[in-house]
């Protein structure tokens, strides 16, 4: 059990520190554990355009970007396959054979794109591709055989229902992958600087993993806190603070005996916040050298990388390659089971 797992991201921007404790740090444990036989990384630019295909030239530069990002965490191609996902044209395929699977009213009912839906302002008039995104994302997954997939618990119901549907329709083709879902509460949902629930480009309140030292410092000494907490001496508010809730993600207790000695560890430092007596400016100090630790190694990587785009389009190209002839035995699979295969 758990021997191949995939999953990506939209290249629509920059990846965040959001990714980084949501998802990119988990996966280059799980590369390095070796529990795994293989695993996928997909920068899914077709899923992208399903809501972005009115900006291809934002889609297009976002793939080195993304690829830059994954590299310089630590995703290592020797050791993962890191794959575009319009570049295994078998994805479009399985795809379609997958939509005689469910129906509109399902899709519609889709609780996560229902609520993407009306963020996007679609309202009545929402593109085919993007409503049928699960069914894509479906085929992402089953193309690999991926028995483990690191996503949101609302995702799972489609891919079960399309793949026992497949199955049972067809014959036992497809893996019903599981969920693996972070331990850590606090880094499924980093909230913005800003304390808005999503980081995003367009509300300006990311700190991204490419960002120099002195924009992280900005960011993080500007951050939205207790709005309670007005002086020094007030009791203040841990819960929905940004600043703990960032330090929930990123801090350990060596930080605390680097950076911060006065406190063994956080519930300690939470203790005397919640208390009072204790300023913002020294927490957002403290998590400052936290993230600058955490992203100095990454950034310097990135620099590196960066210097040679084409080497980095070379991984992708050979990553895809890789995958494609993955994918190519599973839809051979699919097409048998579905008795479609009239000239093998
Ligand atoms: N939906 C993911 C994102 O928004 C990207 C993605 C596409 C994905 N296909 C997937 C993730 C399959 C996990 C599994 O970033």
């Amino acid at each position: 059990m758990g021997n191949i797992i995939l999953t990506g991201d939209r290249p629509t921007g920059r990846l965040h520190v959001g990714h980084f404790v949501g998802s990119l740090r988990n996966r280059v444990t799980l590369q390095n554990s070796g529990k795994f036989e293989k695993l996928f990384f997909m920068i899914a630019d077709a899923q992208a355009l399903t809501d972005n295909f009115d900006h291809p030239q934002k889609v297009r530069d976002n793939i080195l970007e993304v690829a830059l990002d994954y590299l310089s965490c630590g995703i290592d191609p020797a050791k993962s396959t890191i794959l575009v996902q319009s570049h295994v044209s078998e994805l479009t395929e399985l795809t379609f054979y997958y939509m005689n699977l469910v129906t509109l009213a399902r899709l519609e009912r889709n609780p996560t794109v229902k609520a993407e839906i009306q963020l996007r302002g679609f309202n009545h008039s929402i593109p085919m591709g993007f409503l049928t995104y699960p069914v894509s994302q479906t085929a992402d997954i089953t193309a690999f055989m991926a028995d483990t997939v690191p996503v949101g618990e609302d995702q799972l119901p489609m891919l079960e229902q399309i793949v026992r549907r497949f199955n049972e329709l067809y014959g036992e083709t497809l893996v019903e992958p599981t969920a693996l879902l972070p331990d850590n509460e606090a880094c499924l949902r980093l909230p913005g600087t800003d304390g808005k629930a999503k980081m995003s480009k367009s509300l300006g309140n990311c700190i991204y993993l490419a960002d120099d030292p002195d924009d992280v410092r900005t960011k993080v000494m500007g951050m939205y806190t207790d709005p309670n907490h007005l002086q020094v001496s007030d009791p203040g508010n841990t819960k929905d603070n940004p600043v703990f809730l960032y330090l929930d993600a990123f801090c350990t207790d060596e930080h605390f005996a680097r950076y911060l000695p006065d406190y063994a560890n956080l519930d300690e430092l939470k203790a005397h916040y919640e208390r009072g007596g204790l300023g913002d400016v020294k927490v957002k100090k403290f998590l400052n050298n936290v993230l600058q630790e955490t992203l100095e190694p990454i950034r310097t990587r990135r620099q590196e990388l960066a210097k040679d785009p084409a080497a980095v389009m070379e991984i992708l190209r050979k990553g895809s390659y890789a995958a494609q002839a993955e994918a190519a035995k599973t839809l051979d699979k699919v097409k048998h089971a579905m008795k479609i295969d009239y000239f093998a």
